[in-house]
């Protein structure tokens, strides 16, 4: 079973390995556990049909409940976990996907990431490799990373022998990843934007309330026009109910290239989070 795109009102985005993942889904970071089920389950009410959480949310039994009360068939929701640093390396991430698994109470998943590379401790090729065997044993459909560097995604390409089928990255419009952008699309690797609002703090940027008054629509809508005009696959997350309803409600309008480019020059390379290239939370040794 793949995803049933023909059932979402989002537009799906073709990976590389032909498995198709909705556009706009929803993400639940920093959501606490006892307010998943209501956060998932208003989002699924709402038409989203793609989660995304990771094991180190603590977040995974209400997401996973949400999901299986919903009362939709599994094929028409779109599931993505991610495996947390410290159970980097073959063995440890083999079991590190049944125990998310469990906790999900699903028997597949849609897609698994790579949290970070953290590059440092070399394991994320032994890493990509269980991911390979997972998905050659069906239990996931579709194997990808997150916050990988350019050098990063070349060093897992030539050794894996694999191109990811995606790579989430922080992305809003303070951060807009050009480079990597391009060499995603050179490499057929779908780009995909995590705190795509900047948690927030890009919503009463001048610009953007700006361009929001013009088309008539709230600063949050804007950016994530923003982001699906890009190209990019955008996971945002609110725990408020008319915020997960406003943020899906993001079809009947576009943005003209002049507010594109406006938004898209507020790109000053600042990033909320961690560099990749310095993160090691949760490393054991
Ligand atoms: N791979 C990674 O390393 C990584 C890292 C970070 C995030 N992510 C993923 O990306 C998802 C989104 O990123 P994020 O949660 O960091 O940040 P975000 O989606 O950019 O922003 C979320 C914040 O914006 C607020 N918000 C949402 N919609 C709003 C609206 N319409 N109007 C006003 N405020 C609004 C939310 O408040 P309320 O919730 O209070 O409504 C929350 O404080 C995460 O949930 C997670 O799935 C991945």
């Amino acid at each position: 079973m793949t995803f049933r795109s023909e059932t979402s009102t989002v537009p799906p985005i073709v990976l590389n390995d032909g498995n198709v993942i909705p556009q706009l889904g929803f993400g639940v970071f920093q959501v606490p556990a006892d307010d998943a089920f209501p956060a998932v389950t208003t989002a699924l009410e709402v038409g989203y049909r793609s989660i995304d959480t990771a094991a180190i949310y603590g977040n995974e039994e209400g997401t996973g409940r949400a999901i299986r009360q919903s009362g939709l068939p599994r094929d028409e929701i779109y599931v993505t976990t991610k495996l947390w640093n410290s159970e980097q390396g073959y063995d440890a991430t083999l079991r590190a996907f049944d125990a998310s698994l469990a906790r999900l109470g699903l028997d597949y998943l849609d897609l698994y990431l790579i949290h970070w590379p953290v590059a440092a401790a070399g394991r994320f090729i032994d890493t990509f490799r269980a991911f390979q065997t997972l998905k050659s044993q069906g239990r996931v459909r579709s194997i990808g990373v997150s916050n990988f560097t350019v050098a990063n995604l070349q060093r897992l390409i030539a050794e894996t022998g694999e191109i990811p089928v995606v790579n989430q990255v922080e992305l809003h419009p303070r951060l807009a990843q050009r480079e990597l952008r391009e060499f995603h699309a050179a490499n057929a690797i779908a780009t995909e934007a995590w705190s795509p609002l900047g948690q927030g703090t890009v919503l009463g940027d001048r610009t953007i309330t700006a361009v929001a008054a013009e088309v008539g629509r709230t600063p949050a809508q804007v950016i994530i026009r923003w982001h699906l005009q890009l190209g990019n696959i955008v996971i945002p997350k609110s725990v408020t109910p008319s915020r997960i309803a406003e943020n899906f409600d993001v079809f009947g309008f576009e943005l003209t290239p002049a507010q594109m480019n406006a938004i898209t020059a507020l790109d000053s390379g600042s990033r909320i989070g961690p560099d990749p290239d310095e993160f090691t939370f949760g490393l054991i040794d």
